[in-house]
């Protein structure tokens, strides 16, 4: 029996920030940001947008008609609004799920969404009717004028994880890497990571290596059994030097590393999104291959600093074309407001709220649903009046 994904959708935030404007403010020349780090727009989480409504967004269009059929949904996340609710329960709520319904969040770093996609796949293979809705949901966030501010971001992916499923079949083994290291944290009392941004980069590349080793040494796979590689993408360039060492570790020189410009698309102007990011980047392979992907094996490269790595793979099912939700994802992209670097340095004072206060958010997305605020300490949410959906 084949488990994998049946459906797949993300949602990023209603603003965007383009960082021409960023390396003006910061007396950076943009190639830079352009080029050097493959980046050339943030999406930017208006008041009324955080984990929970870019979550539900992107969960929406693939549970409608099918509330009362998800038997769980894990929420993977490492930009918790919570330290002890799952972010999930206020979205299980935002879709009207069925109550017998299991619901928590997962973390570590960017690699919890892989690790709430295998244990779906487990659920399913215990219990072949079930379907689990998985969700990765993130925003990126780093000090001001740090070198990590080029790389913010923020989105979310939801993935239908069944039984014969109608895009990708999850094949069985997995390389795995976890190293005790501190490249990238956030300690409890920061609303912005902590980052060795050189470090991580190395500490990323190692772990590739390591998880990819030990996929094939688990699948007896060669590298030219593969023909799509989608890597974790803090930033598209990231990407391009993952695909080079993985060439290197293999002593060959194809698939040739122009081969991930599909998968690298819709990075490139959401930013990262953390634990989204790799399946934000399969959902662009997905939309803007050029060639029909039909039975084609994709390898996937997922790490979280910290560090846990995984190297798994997977079969793209005939007839997923018809399965996917592009124009959406389109549609949204390009619907986003342009904002300005005044606003960019408003949005990002609003974003966090530590003291405590209630606070009531001024309507700005274009979603399904809205933070509204905060009310005695309990977030309040909504479903958004506005929205033309
Ligand atoms: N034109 C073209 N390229 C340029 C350039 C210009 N004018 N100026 C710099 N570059 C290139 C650099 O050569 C470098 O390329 P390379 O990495 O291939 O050598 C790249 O742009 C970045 O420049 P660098 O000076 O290394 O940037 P930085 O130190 O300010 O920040 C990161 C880069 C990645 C460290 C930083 O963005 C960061 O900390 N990010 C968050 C952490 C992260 O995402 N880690 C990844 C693993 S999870």
């Amino acid at each position: 029996m084949q488990i994998g994904i049946d459906r797949i959708h993300f949602a990023t935030a209603s603003q965007a920030f383009d960082l021409k404007d960023l390396a003006e403010a910061r007396s950076v020349d943009p190639d830079k940001y352009t080029i050097g780090i493959g980046q050339d727009k943030m999406s930017m989480a208006g008041e009324d947008e955080d984990i929970v409504t870019l979550g539900a967004n992107a969960a929406l269009p693939i549970v409608e008609g099918h509330e009362g059929s998800i038997d769980a949904l894990l929420f993977a996340t490492e930009s918790s609004v919570d330290q002890s609710k799952s972010a999930g329960v206020h979205v299980h709520e935002l879709l009207g799920l069925n109550s017998r319904c299991r619901v928590v969040e997962l973390k570590h770093a960017c690699y919890s969404g892989t690790a709430a996609l295998q244990m779906a796949v487990g659920m399913v293979a215990r219990n072949p009717k079930q379907s689990v809705l998985v969700i990765a949901s993130d925003i990126a966030r780093y000090e001001l004028e740090s070198p990590g501010e080029s790389t913010q971001g923020c989105g979310a992916v939801a993935m239908l994880v069944k039984a014969n499923p109608s895009i990708l079949a999850i094949e069985p083994d997995s390389g795995l890497h976890t190293q005790d290291v501190m490249d990238f944290w956030r300690p409890n009392y920061s609303d912005t990571a902590m980052v060795d941004g050189k470090y991580s980069a190395k500490v990323y590349l190692d772990s590739l290596k390591h998880a990819w080793l030990h996929f094939q040494e688990v699948s007896g796979m060669v590298i030219s059994d593969i023909q799509h590689f989608c890597y974790h993408l803090p930033f598209t360039k990231m990407a391009e030097k993952a695909h080079a060492r993985l060439l290197k570790v293999n002593k060959t020189d194809h698939p040739k590393i122009e081969s991930l410009k599909a998968t690298l698309q819709y990075n490139r102007i959401v930013g990262n999104s953390y634990t989204a990011s790799l399946y934000i980047g399969f959902c662009s392979l997905l939309d803007n291959a050029k060639e029909d992907l039909a039975n084609q094996r994709v390898g996937f490269f997922s790490y979280g600093s910290g560090c846990v790595a995984e190297f798994f793979s997977g079969l793209i099912q005939p007839g997923y074309k018809e399965r996917l939700l592009t124009e959406s994802h389109q549609n949204a992209l390009s619907a986003r407001r342009t904002i300005d670097y005044p606003e960019y340095l408003a949005l990002y004072k609003t974003q966090h709220h530590s003291d405590g206060q209630d606070f009531e958010s001024r309507p700005m997305t274009q979603g399904q649903f809205r933070f509204s605020g905060i009310k005695d300490h309990k977030r309040l949410y909504e479903r958004n009046e506005s929205s033309e959906g």
